[in-house]
C-alpha cells in the first residue's frame, strides 16, 4: 500500500480496498489544490502518455489529455485508424514499440482481450479507458462523486437500472462492493451482469460488508435508493442489436415516477453520453436529482490521481 507505481489498471477487480482509498484520497487532494489555484502540479514532468482510441470519446479523451497536461506530462492521442493497427499490425507488436517511446499506454478498445494483450506485451503501465467488460476510470470517478455527496460509499444504497451487462454496470458493481455500499442492479433476463463479475463482487462484499442484489424489477431496486444510476441501452459496438435492446429495456427508463420511489435524499447519476427519452427522461437528467456534471468533472481529478500514482515514485 502507499504506491501503485508501475501497475496496470484494467479492472476494478485488480485494486484492493486500500488501493481504491489511496486513489480517491489522492483525487480529493488534487481537486482541492486545483480549486485553490494550483492548476499545474508537474509530478510527471517530461513523461509521455499514449492515449489509444478504437472508439469515440468526449469525456475520457479530454479529461485524460487535460489530466496529463496538468501533471506536466505530454499526452499523445492515437486514433486506431491512423495507426498501423488499422492495417493489421498486431497489438503485441504495437505494445512493445510504444513501450520504447512512452511512459504509459491508456486504451479504449472493443474487446477487453485487446487490453490484456497490450498489458502482457507492454513494459509500461496500461490503463483501461473503457472496454466491453469494464470502465474502471468511470467507476472511480463515480465513487468519488458518491463520497462527496454522502460522505462515504459505505452505507449508501445504489440502484443501477437498465443494461446490467455493460462496462459501466460491471465496474460500478465492483467498486461499490469493494467500498462496502449496497447495490441493487435491475435488468431484464439476458442483460444481467456477467456471473464472474457478480462472483468477484460477492467475494469483495464478504470482506467489506457490502450487499448485492441482482433483480429484474426496477421499482424494487430503486425503492429507498440514495443513488439511481443508469447508462445507455446500446453501447458502442452493439449498434447491430439496437432494436432488440430497446425492446428488452423499454420498462427500465429512469423517469420521475421511478425517481419518486427513491429516498428523499436521492441523486441521479449517469456516466454520459445520455439518450433522453430512452434510458432517462429530460425531466430527470435536468432535474434537482441530477449530479451528472459533477460526476463528469470528477473524471479529471480521479484520472490525475491514477496517472500520478501509476507513473511517479
Ligand atoms: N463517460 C465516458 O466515458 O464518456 P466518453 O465516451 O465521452 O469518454
Ligand atoms: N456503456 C457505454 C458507456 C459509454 C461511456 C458504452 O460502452 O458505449
Amino acid at each position: 500500500p502507499g504506491t501503485l507505481q508501475g501497475r496496470d489498471l484494467l479492472s476494478i477487480r485488480d485494486l484492493s480496498r486500500e488501493e481504491i482509498r489511496l486513489i480517491l484520497d489522492t483525487a480529493k487532494q488534487l481537486k482541492q489544490r486545483y480549486y485553490a489555484g494550483e492548476r499545474v502540479i508537474p509530478v510527471l514532468k517530461g513523461k509521455t502518455i499514449a492515449l489509444l482510441f478504437e472508439k469515440p470519446s468526449t469525456r475520457t479523451r479530454v479529461s485524460m489529455e487535460v489530466a496529463a497536461v496538468q501533471l506536466g506530462a505530454y499526452p499523445l492521442v492515437l486514433r486506431k485508424g491512423e495507426t498501423q493497427l488499422s492495417r493489421g499490425e498486431p497489438i503485441k507488436d504495437t505494445a512493445r514499440v510504444l513501450s520504447r517511446y512512452v511512459d504509459a499506454i491508456a486504451a479504449r478498445v472493443y474487446s477487453h482481450k485487446s487490453l490484456e494483450e497490450l498489458a502482457a506485451y507492454s513494459t509500461v503501465p496500461v490503463i483501461n479507458m473503457l472496454s466491453d467488460l469494464e470502465h474502471p476510470l468511470q467507476a472511480l470517478a463515480d465513487a468519488l462523486t458518491i463520497e462527496e455527496r454522502f460522505g462515504s460509499v459505505k452505507g449508501v444504497k445504489v440502484a443501477y437500472v437498465g443494461d446490467g451487462r455493460n462496462n459501466v454496470a460491471h465496474s460500478l458493481l465492483l467498486v461499490v462492493a469493494k467500498l462496502g455500499g449496497h447495490i441493487a442492479i435491475a435488468s431484464p433476463p439476458g442483460l444481467q451482469p456477467r456471473s464472474d463479475v457478480v462472483e468477484a463482487a460477492q467475494a469483495a462484499a464478504e470482506e467489506s460488508g457490502a450487499t448485492i442484489e441482482i433483480l429484474e424489477d426496477p421499482r424494487e431496486a430503486v425503492r429507498g435508493a440514495d443513488v439511481v444510476y443508469t447508462d445507455v441501452w446500446v453501447s458502442m459496438g452493439e449498434e447491430g442489436e439496437a432494436e432488440q435492446r430497446r425492446r428488452m429495456l423499454r420498462g427500465y427508463q429512469v423517469n420521475e415516477q421511478l425517481m419518486s420511489l427513491a429516498s428523499s435524499r436521492a441523486v441521479f447519476m449517469h456516466c454520459l453520453p445520455a439518450h433522453r427519452g430512452e434510458e432517462v427522461t429530460e425531466e430527470v437528467i435536468e432535474g434537482p436529482w441530477s449530479i451528472v456534471w459533477d460526476q463528469a468533472e470528477n473524471r479529471l481529478h480521479v484520472q490525475k490521481a491514477v496517472l500520478a500514482l501509476l507513473l511517479s515514485p
